[in-house]
């Protein structure tokens, strides 16, 4: 049993969780001081704040100056649903979906909205072949696919020259990876993710191509306020500016903020996915060293560098829901990785947060304790 002696090191920070994701390091509550708690979100303060945050979104995130920028209720979940809402229903639609989130969106479209969607489903590891996709009409996808770690590899197969609009929720994928901006008509995202903020809020991003239908279609069905983009069918423009459509926490906008600041502090864009990139390969290495783990997603191309999922493959294992909810208890336990058993709606396994607030030296350190919670499991498995 001496192999199953618990490793020396410990990852300084166990927050491996896929949303709410780790603060960014060295974080404190302290460094939210400056937030006008108390304050009008319409005083000068606080929408100074809103348009900070916008601004250095766009300017971090490379966004082109003629698309632009909304901060919305309802995180992420939020953004999506507006854009789906308030778009949608004008041509046709081809939603696609390779784990639970995109399968969510493809419910809200065709039960909800009830429009006669076209449909492309990838199973879990795998993603939908953009080549088939006909972009002639709105297509709605999620860029980096949370719960099977599987993520478009680029935009290259989407026509510059499409007629229909794309719609894509990359909540998982922003800041961490690139994205192709002249591909992408809506981007959403929230900021518990990859920058570590909180939820509430939600980003929307436009080009201008989603704001010329927003301008001339309005949707069969009725849009609560929370969802309205346009009055008297011209775009509400100070939403973009900072005048959102209800009333945000200053405080989690405080907290956008300085983590935005950080961002730009470990050089911006290319700091943050090449943080990313450096957690994805600790553990596609520990995966390469290891036959009795592999990764959820069947290519490397298309295999997350943020919410890395992860299964157990040794023919040992009987039960693999229950084997891996055992070595996700014991990684608990211990304190070394907190909330990383598989989505619900997953295959079993174990999924890793390597965005950019988690610190290469943590995952490393967490390499050799999946390797013991693993062999403990196992053992049990076998005294059983
Ligand atoms: C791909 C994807 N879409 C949507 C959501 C929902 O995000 P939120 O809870 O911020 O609305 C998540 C959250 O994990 C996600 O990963």
């Amino acid at each position: 049993m001496s192999d199953l002696q618990t490793p020396a090191t410990r990852p300084a920070n166990p927050r491996f969780s896929s949303g709410p994701c780790a603060k960014i390091p060295a974080y404190s509550l302290d460094m939210l001081a400056d937030a006008p708690l108390g304050r009008s979100h319409r005083a000068a303060v606080g929408k100074a704040k809103l348009k900070r945050a916008i601004d250095q979104t766009r300017e971090i995130l490379g966004v082109p100056a003629d698309y632009r920028i909304g901060i919305v209720p309802g995180s992420d979940t939020g953004a999506v649903e507006m854009a789906m809402w308030s778009l949608l229903g004008a041509r046709p639609v081809e939603m696609l979906a390779w784990e639970s989130f995109g399968e969510g969106w493809v419910t809200d479209v065709v039960k909800q909205l009830k429009l006669d969607a076209k449909v492309t489903k990838a199973p879990y590891g795998e993603v939908v072949d953009f080549a088939t996709v006909d972009f002639d009409k709105d297509v709605v996808f999620t860029w980096n696919g949370t719960t099977s770690g599987v993520r478009v590899p680029n935009g290259d197969a989407i026509p510059a020259d499409r007629a229909g609009l794309t719609i894509c929720d990359a909540t998982s994928a922003a800041f961490a990876m690139e994205l192709p901006w002249d591909k992408l008509d809506v981007v959403t995202f929230s900021w518990q993710k990859v920058l570590g903020g909180e939820g509430a809020h939600g980003m929307l991003i436009l080009s201008p191509r989603a704001v010329e239908r927003l301008e001339s279609y309005v949707p069969a069905w009725p849009l609560p306020k929370i969802f309205r983009l346009t009055a008297k069918g011209k775009l509400i423009e100070g939403i973009f500016q900072g005048e959102t459509i209800n009333t945000p926490s200053m405080l989690a906008v405080e907290d956008y903020l300085v983590a935005l600041d950080w961002a730009q502090s470990i050089g911006g864009l290319k700091g943050l996915v090449a943080r990313a990139e450096a957690n994805a390969r600790v553990v596609a290495e520990f995966v390469a060293q290891n036959d009795w783990i592999a990764n959820l997603a069947v290519r490397p191309e298309i295999a997350s560098t943020t919410s890395v999922c992860l299964k157990f493959t040794d023919p040992r294992i009987t039960d693999g829901a229950a084997f891996a909810k055992g070595v996700a208890k014991r990684l608990e336990s211990q304190g070394v990785a907190l909330d990383v058993g598989a989505y619900r709606d997953a295959p079993p396994g174990l999924r890793i947060w390597c965005g950019s607030t988690v610190e290469t030296a943590d995952v490393a350190a967490l390499m050799p304790w999946i390797d013991w919670a693993f062999r403990a499991e196992i053992a049990a498995l076998q005294a059983a």
